[in-house]
């Protein structure tokens, strides 16, 4: 079936979750951070999804802003920078203001001129969702920004990627859904969406019950990939 509605995860997909450690680390006094500013993002990255998942696969969901606080102090703890209570509050601040990557502003627009629908499918919670989007100035091109808040149960419940067909009202051929997470791509495959699996830092394809259908080294090819 024609693409008819691009969808997009948030966090590392559209916006850099890197930035927020990176950012931080470059401001006057963060020498300690400075040295640890990679661990600490990927550690913090990485409980942060850990920890959705075992929420969903526990049944004890809570939002996601606490997910992210709870993955970044297991992450400041264990990098040896917790304590510092100011940097715990700057970190989690720059997170609502995450940059978008590059490519990203144009790639939409290029959508949206050729009238594709698009959307946000997200763990996010509507406000930190809200706050990236409008920090990236990408509310103009979006035509829906859908949180997992809705049903409250992290990726990849289907009940997640069921939300973009109850949205708008389309058959799950006519998605094409775009996640920098190897293992987002796979389920979204596995519910029947057309796949884009974004694999920025060339890792290798997770082994799961699904695979996407394609793998990107940047969202440059979206619009291309949507049969513009
Ligand atoms: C999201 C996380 C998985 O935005 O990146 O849903």
């Amino acid at each position: 079936m024609p693409i008819k509605i691009c969808v997009f995860d948030a966090y590392g997909t559209l916006f850099d979750v890197g930035a927020a450690a990176r950012t931080a680390a470059a401001e006057p006094g963060r020498t300690k951070l400075a040295e640890k500013a990679t661990e600490l993002a990927e550690f913090w990255r990485q409980k942060q999804l850990s920890y959705s998942w075992l929420r969903a696969v526990s049944g004890n969901h809570i939002d996601f802003w606490t997910v992210t606080e709870n993955g970044l102090d297991w992450a400041l703890e264990r990098t040896g920078l917790d304590g510092d209570v100011e940097l715990r509050e700057r970190l989690l601040s720059l997170y609502w203001e995450l940059a978008a990557y590059r490519e990203v502003p144009m790639m939409l627009a290029t959508l949206k001129a050729a009238g594709m629908k698009t959307a946000i499918l997200s763990n996010g919670e509507p406000e930190m969702l809200e706050g990236a989007v409008k920090s990236a100035g990408l509310e103009i091109y979006l035509d829906a920004v859908l949180s997992v808040e809705d049903v409250g149960v992290f990726k990849p419940d289907p009940k997640v990627y069921q939300m973009v067909l109850d949205r708008f009202k389309c058959s799950a051929d006519e998605v094409l859904f775009v996640s920098s997470n190897g293992w987002d791509a796979a389920a979204a495959s596995g519910f029947g969406f057309q796949t884009a699996w974004v694999n920025r830092a060339g890792e290798p394809m997770d082994r799961l019950f699904a695979e996407p259908q394609h793998v990107l080294s940047d969202l440059t090819e979206i619009p291309k990939l949507a049969g513009l």
